[in-house]
């Protein structure tokens, strides 16, 4: 794609430039916008970026392995990785509210990014995969927001770095093309959204260890099971819920009091609307019988058929 090459030889000629022999720091999160601007930055100065992955210990299966793999194994980036899961629990132990949750997650990232972006040096960049569209929307911005977002890799208050952020003049889709000319696995550059406080709000209620490998284990199946049945780009996000609720259920002849999962999946262009997706009756009825046979502690199902509004996407 011609377009896309000269893009990226005119953004890694400005972006040289413009940082000379200093150093970049980058907040890499496994997400698209970070992964794609990790890439080019790296592409235009090397080892002068250095990336910081804070893995919280609520991402999805194999994600914080296959995060590393790619960008220090594959493209050879240095990224230094923050192990906070034991923080993260111990910070929301007993916590159920969402938004109280969403806070907990939002600051504790923040300052252990910065707490070990003190200890690896000064930076005088700091690399960001701001888009276009997040550049107006924060010129629009009221103070009515209905759920506070946190992204992984907000600016920490007390550093002062200048802003690099190579992706500002491009739209989600162009992002992802450039992702793919510029090589990053298409698993990462189709990959769905994912909320920055992860898997903490796909838990309703208080978030504990076990509760964690409830969701994560039977959002595996799902996505496993949409992946075969090739409705991967039909429908734009699917995951599983951790229900607060325990039902009765029967297995065998025995009777059981176990945790009911929702699957929530919902066709969009952008998020703001959503309908909720029209998954055949086959494919639910194998991702739900999967899940109740072989992740513990779940003996019901439900599927979500709200759509947004007036339903939210996720639950919290
Ligand atoms: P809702 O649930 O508000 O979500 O319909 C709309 C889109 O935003 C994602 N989402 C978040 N993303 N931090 C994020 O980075 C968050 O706190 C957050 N909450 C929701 C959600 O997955 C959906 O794609």
């Amino acid at each position: 794609n011609w377009d896309m090459e000269n893009f990226i030889d005119v953004k890694v000629a400005e972006i040289k430039e413009q940082v000379g022999d200093k150093k970049v720091l980058l907040g890499l999160s496994g997400g698209v916008d970070s992964s794609v601007a990790a890439v080019l930055i790296h592409h235009a100065i090397k080892d002068q970026l250095q990336c910081i992955f804070v893995d919280h210990g609520l991402l999805r299966k194999n994600e914080a392995y296959e995060v590393m793999k790619t960008f220090s194994e594959g493209f050879n980036i240095k990224i230094e990785k923050v192990n906070a899961k034991e923080i993260f629990l111990s910070r929301l132990k007993g916590i159920s509210d969402p938004e109280q949750k969403r806070k907990i997650i939002g600051n504790e990232f923040v300052y252990l990014f910065d707490d070990e972006a003190k200890k690896l040096g000064n930076f005088e960049y700091l690399g960001q995969g701001t888009l276009y569209t997040d550049v107006i929307e924060s010129g629009t911005k009221t103070a009515q927001t209905i759920k506070s977002h946190h992204n992984v890799g907000g600016l920490p208050e007390d550093m002062k770095f200048t802003l690099l952020e190579p992706l500002n003049t491009l739209f989600k889709d162009e992002v992802r093309e450039l992702g793919l000319e510029l090589g990053i696995p298409k698993k990462i550059v189709m990959r769905q959204p994912f909320p920055g406080p992860g898997l903490a709000i796909r838990i309703l209620g208080d978030v504990t260890e076990e509760k964690l490998e409830i969701v994560r284990e039977s959002d595996a199946i799902l996505r496993e099971e949409i992946k075969k049945a090739a409705l991967e780009n039909e429908v734009w996000q699917y995951f599983t819920v951790l229900s607060n609720m325990k039902t009765v259920g029967v297995m065998g002849d025995m009777r059981t009091y176990d945790y009911t999962v929702g699957i929530r999946a919902v066709t969009s262009i952008d998020g703001m609307t959503a309908d909720f997706a029209k998954i055949p009756w086959n494919v639910l009825e194998h991702i739900s019988r999967r899940i109740v046979n072989e992740v513990d502690h779940v003996n019901r199902i439900v599927y979500d058929i709200t759509s947004k509004p007036p339903a939210t996407i996720e639950w919290e």
